[in-house]
């Protein structure tokens, strides 16, 4: 089996866990210069991670795909392509932090033709989809709470949707002048499901973003993107199981019903010039 054209293309801007050095491809694996070794799995991702916490399991993963499938989340997809657009051209690099199925980077990709996209997530059942879902996708075992692996400054854009963020490492990683898209869940967000939750989701505060991102980028705009959904009774189930709330399935019995997405999408900018000396 071949290994994934945009691992061979993207082999150079990552990084070895161990040592940090640039990796390259040896036969089926990245390697670096000190032989640190990291075999291409057979769907096609590669673990660059000392120790991955395990992420999003194959039911929610399942779910998540079957949710994106029926077009429900299609508005944020197209709001995050549009605000990509101003990042990417060709030969740029676009990095998916908790990357899930890869749905919102492929359609980022497809607005950007010629871009290179990297999947970074813990989960092995989202990165097997994540590895297929756009012909420019490079999945990688990654942890968000460990370093990046990734070289300083290789990243035009990064995308942190509704994944944990780790400020200084996306500041690492970006280019001089980079742009993070960050997407945030508002109060609004599936609020007619919350008696389906058994437990309370907590509202992403726009304030904890701020401690976490604000402290290492500038934040440059916030818009608000909000559409709505005609979900069945199957899809209801399968939006309250791709979320963590559905390891807490209340009691409630499932309707088809509209729903409200309602979500911040923020843009984050690195400075132009690193050091400022
Ligand atoms: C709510 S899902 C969002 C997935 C995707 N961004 C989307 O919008 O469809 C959160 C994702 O973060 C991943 N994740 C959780 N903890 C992580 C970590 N420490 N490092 C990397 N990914 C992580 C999960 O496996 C999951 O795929
Ligand atoms: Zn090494």
């Amino acid at each position: 089996m071949d290994v994934p054209a945009p691992l061979v293309r993207g082999a150079a801007l990552l990084r070895c866990p161990v040592c940090s050095a640039p990796l390259r491809v040896h036969e089926r694996s990245l390697v670096c210069d000190q032989r640190h070794t990291y075999d291409i799995a057979r769907h096609g991702h590669v673990t660059l991670a000392r120790a991955p916490a395990p992420g999003d399991d194959a039911p929610m993963v399942a779910a998540r795909a079957a949710v994106f499938d029926a077009g429900h989340y299609a508005p944020l997809t197209t709001a995050l392509a549009r605000a990509a657009e101003e990042s990417l051209s060709d030969g740029r690099v676009v990095l998916d932090i908790g990357a899930g199925t890869g749905h919102h980077l492929a359609g980022v990709l497809r607005a950007s033709p010629g871009a290179l996209g990297f999947a970074l997530d813990t989960s092995r059942p989202a990165l097997r989809l994540a590895a297929r879902a756009h012909p420019e996708i490079a999945a990688v075992v990654g942890d968000v709470w460990e370093a990046l692996p990734f070289q300083d400054g290789v990243v035009d854009l990064a995308l942190v949707v509704f994944a944990p963020r780790n400020g200084a490492e996306i500041a690492r990683v970006l280019a001089p002048g980079g742009t993070a898209l960050v997407v945030i869940p508002t109060p609004e967000h599936l609020a007619e499901l919350a008696h389906l939750h058994g437990v309370q989701v907590d509202p992403e505060k726009p304030e904890r973003l701020e401690r976490t991102l604000g402290a290492h980028l500038a934040h440059e705009a916030t818009t608000r993107v909000r559409w709505t959904m005609e979900l069945s009774a199957d899809d209801v189930e399968q939006v309250i199981r791709m979320s963590p709330a559905g390891a807490h399935r209340g009691e409630g019995e499932a309707r088809a019903t509209t729903v409200t997405g309602s979500v911040e999408l923020r843009t984050y900018r690195s400075p132009d010039v690193r050091g400022g000396g």
